[in-house]
């Protein structure tokens, strides 16, 4: 269980919004092109966040539940997307990803930036598949650090470039265990100009992406492929060669 804490979660939402902000258009634009899309316009956001992701779908017309352990993290959900959360067009909830259940179904789960590879192992990625394959009518979209990626972490980053935050990020992979390891030190700045430091260490799972694809069809998926975020569309043949790897699950 890695639920992020309250100076991590405001340090998130200052620095760390942009990802969620970058894919969901890319995502909504793939998912309303397919004919799935015109029937259910339900949205599950598996690992949430800060909900920046949501707030698109949300802005589209899209009803929206957003999940995530971490209630610092639904804090800022829940602000960012107050006006929906009070018309209940949103609903943002305090689970596990591996263990949930809701009655509604969803037209589209989606789980963005490396979210899942916070899971312990295998077997709570199979979990999530499970619980996400029982409340899902047509597609699941979700993003993985590849080893190929997570090899990059090792190393030590500082980052000033903005006036807000300042943050080194020390990583650590050997390039064949299970999981690489990341500690973040950062400061961001309050409203009174004042800087409050947090520290969250934190592991990315490294998948075999055979597997995953794998456990999806084994679970029930008609079709599975990886994909680039360009072209979620695109099936692509050596997944383990990105960085960053894009699944693509429909029923
Ligand atoms: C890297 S953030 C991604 C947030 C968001 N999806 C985005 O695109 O910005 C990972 C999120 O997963 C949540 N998380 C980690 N492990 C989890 C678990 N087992 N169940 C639910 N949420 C989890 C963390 O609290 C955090 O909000």
């Amino acid at each position: 269980m890695q639920a992020y804490g309250p100076g991590f979660a405001r340090l998130y939402n200052t620095k760390w919004h942009g990802f969620a902000e970058q894919v969901a258009p890319l995502i909504e634009t793939f998912f309303a092109a397919a004919s799935m899309g015109r029937e259910n316009k339900s949205i599950l956001d598996l690992c949430c966040g800060t909900g920046q992701l949501a707030r698109h779908f949300l802005e589209k017309g899209y009803r929206v539940t957003g999940l995530d352990l971490s209630e610092h993290m639904l804090h800022y959900a829940i602000e960012n997307a107050r006006s929906y959360v009070e018309s209940g067009q949103a609903n943002f909830v305090r689970g596990e990803a591996s263990r949930f259940v809701f009655e509604e179904r969803f037209g589209l789960v989606i789980s963005s930036y490396d979210a899942l590879n916070h899971l312990e192992n295998e077997q709570a990625l199979r979990s999530c598949f499970e619980c996400v394959h029982a409340v899902c009518d047509t597609c699941f979209v979700f993003d993985l650090n590849t080893r190929t990626g997570l090899n990059r972490w090792n190393r030590v980053n500082i980052d000033d470039s903005s006036e807000d935050t300042f943050v080194i990020t020390r990583g650590h992979y050997d390039g064949e265990g299970d999981k690489a390891w990341n500690t973040v030190t950062g400061f961001v700045r309050l409203p009174n100009g004042v800087y409050e430091r947090c520290d969250e260490t934190a592991f990315n799972f490294v998948f075999d992406l055979d597997a995953v694809k794998n456990t999806l069809l084994e679970l029930g998926w008609k079709s599975v492929h990886f994909a680039r975020i360009e072209e979620l569309n695109t099936p692509i043949s050596e997944p383990e060669n990105e960085q960053r790897v894009w699944i693509v699950a429909s029923k």
